[in-house]
């Protein structure tokens, strides 16, 4: 099976790629535009395979995309790339709007023309598998609530609005068009090679540096953590085994507070990497991000009673892994910021 990958060169996408070579005998065309989150760095593990190829293309390119799709003539496409980060889309949306809406619809347009040529088995057998996040689903009001694949949208950031929008051109061309579509909603994700401007290496980095590690509130929110290499497992068993038109809920079954997971990570870093000080009495309150959702939690029996899958690490297991790749990586952590980002405070607005 050949599967088109866009946004490989990101954080969950690069896992994905990882583990499609790594693990099947599958082949990958990584399709990036490689913007500050994209690092093929992520991917020096696999790039020498024979079963990897790399185009470097903007999603919102039609002519481009019209061109990967007659060149590599995928069996699926998995579609990652996207702006990411809630921060950044209250300092600038149109990024969001051009990459998440435009590039989707791009792509699905590039995607079915392919796709209407196609024969056969070929043609009954192409899927086009969108990832997207719960963030779409809005606040959770009660304590007991999950999302569901049936719960209403009630998207609260621009990313969150533009994501959501992503989703239903998707649902739409597959209802229109007949598209043999999969959507997948997952909950926030973390793990090796994660981009230092989310919470978890922001904090693993600045901790190190003896930084202050800003906490948004009063640290309250509640987020379900995903560990990246299950997420990925998740997706590739989707592409290959979800039914066409379906969407699944993707989460990690671990609900934390996120001062819980500040905690987590300074008693970690005590440790494994001891300072003369306390790394928790670096954590600062900040301001509120604005309109930041309370509470998300996902309800992943779908996928579990239907696929089978389940995630494999707990947060203790998945964080404590996660601490130890930053150690280990930090060459890494200082190449991926380029010298744009260093770190600073997005999205007060
Ligand atoms: N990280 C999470 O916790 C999380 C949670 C739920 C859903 N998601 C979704 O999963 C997907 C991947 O997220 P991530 O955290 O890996 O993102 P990321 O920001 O780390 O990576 C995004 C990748 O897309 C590429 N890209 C951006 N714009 C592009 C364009 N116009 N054309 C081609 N490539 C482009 C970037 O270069 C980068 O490699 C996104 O669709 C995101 O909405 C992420």
């Amino acid at each position: 099976m050949k599967l088109l990958i866009t946004g490989g060169a990101g954080f969950i996408g690069s896992a994905v790629v990882r583990h499609i070579i790594t693990h099947t005998s599958d082949e990958v065309v990584n399709v990036d535009k490689l913007t500050y989150a994209g690092n093929l760095e992520s991917l020096e593990k696999v790039s020498g395979s024979d079963r990897y190829a790399f185009e470097k293309a903007d999603i919102c390119d039609r002519a481009e995309m019209d061109r990967v799709f007659r060149e590599h003539r995928p069996d699926a496409v998995m579609h990652l790339a996207a702006e990411s980060h809630v921060d950044r889309s209250i300092d600038g949306p149109a990024a969001f709007i051009e990459t998440n809406i435009v590039g989707t619809y791009t792509l699905l347009e590039a995607a079915r023309r392919y796709w209407n040529d196609l024969e056969g088995n070929r043609k009954a057998d192409f899927r086009f598998h969108h990832i997207s996040t719960d963030e779409v689903y809005g606040d959770l009001e009660q304590p007991e609530d999950l999302f569901t694949e049936d719960t209403s949208y009630a998207p609260s950031s621009p990313y969150s609005a533009s994501k959501a929008s992503s989703d239903h051109l998707v649902r739409a061309w597959y209802r229109t068009y007949g598209l043999p579509v999969l959507v997948t909603n997952c909950s926030n994700n973390y793990g090796p090679y994660h981009f230092p401007e989310k919470l978890i290496p922001l904090v693993i980095l600045n901790a190190l540096d003896g930084k202050p590690l800003p906490v948004y509130g009063r640290g309250d929110q509640v987020r379900d953590w995903l560990f990246v290499e299950d997420h990925a497992r998740a997706l590739y068993q989707v592409v290959r085994e979800g039914s066409v038109g379906e969407t699944y809920n993707i989460g990690g079954h671990n609900e934390k507070q996120n001062i819980e997971v500040v905690h987590t990570i300074c008693d970690l870093l005590q440790e494994l990497a001891p300072a003369d000080f306390s790394y928790r009495e670096l954590i600062t309150h900040v301001a509120d991000r604005p309109g930041h959702d309370l509470r998300y939690a996902i309800d992943a029996g779908k996928i579990q009673r239907e696929l089978g899958w389940e995630p494999q690490e707990t947060f203790e297991s998945g964080i404590r892994k996660t601490v130890r790749w930053y150690l280990d990586n930090l060459p890494w952590c200082k190449r991926v910021q380029d010298g744009s980002y260093q770190r600073e405070r997005l999205g007060v607005a």
